[in-house]
């Protein structure tokens, strides 16, 4: 574990606090930290499949992932559905087929295919593990933290890319150190699920950074220490409230 956890640490500029672990593994806090991680999940798929119908895939690839993820949204947005009906619905049937004018090809469309499909997979197991601790869902706001990242995006492209797939390897590395400085502090389950997640996670923060660094054709460096620093200050300062990504929360 401490091989796969390195690479992060290095990479982020910042720690964890220890006000955030402390408020995080609060008993009473449980319930919102779950939910907002689920929905996490969820966007964690969307943005990824956002990414390849913008940049990758032709039309009818792009109606595939619409639908895959449809289910997962009416649910969550919509409270539409049973979860456990979800588990049918962890696979892309249709094989995906590239745009003719995209230069971003294969490399994009199957690591963001398997990401979305890792990604789908996990928000089920946060449902099963709400489910046995008796927590449903609701509508929890979202946190600051990935439209702070994403608010300093560059607006021409390829900068555009290149910066959101920065900002996702960002959001993936937060969450893998996250969930092993937390897997501790919580309930033994929980634990344990939150340090099975760690492997997927770390590849998908590896998987964002090398895609954007064959995309951008010159050197990154600038980018990821620019964003580096945005995200260290999202999570150091304080915020309005705890949330899986927020900075230590006002009333700690
Ligand atoms: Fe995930
Ligand atoms: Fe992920």
């Amino acid at each position: 574990m401490q091989s796969l956890l390195q690479p992060i640490r290095n990479f982020l500029q910042v720690e964890t606090p220890a006000g955030w672990l402390t408020e995080a593994s609060k008993p009473e806090n449980l319930e919102v930290l779950l939910i907002d991680h689920l929905v996490c999940e969820l966007k964690a798929a969307q943005s990824a499949m956002l990414l390849i119908r913008r940049y990758a895939v032709d039309e009818a690839s792009g109606q595939a992932l619409l639908a895959w993820l449809k289910p997962f949204e009416d649910f969550t947005y919509r409270q539409v559905g049973e979860w456990r009906d979800l588990a049918r619905h962890q696979k892309l049937s249709k094989h995906m087929l590239p745009r003719n004018d995209a230069p971003y090809s294969h490399d994009l469309i199957d690591k963001m295919v398997l990401l979305i499909k890792e990604e789908l997979h996990h928000f089920y197991q946060v449902l099963e593990i709400m489910a046995e601790l008796n927590i449903p869902y609701r509508n929890v706001s979202s946190s600051r933290y990935a439209r702070g990242l994403l608010s300093h995006v560059r607006t021409h492209e390829p900068a555009t890319l290149v910066d959101k797939l920065i900002c996702g390897a960002y959001i993936e590395a937060r969450s893998c150190e996250r969930f092993a400085a937390l897997a501790p502090l919580v309930p033994t389950r929980l634990g344990q699920f939150y340090e099975s997640l760690l492997r997927s996670e770390a590849r998908h923060y590896q998987d964002y950074l090398t895609l954007a660094e064959s995309l951008a054709g010159e050197s990154i460096q600038q980018r990821v220490d620019y964003f580096g620093q945005i995200e260290a200050d999202l999570i150091r300062t304080s915020d309005d409230e705890l949330r899986f990504h927020s900075g230590v929360p006002a009333a700690a």
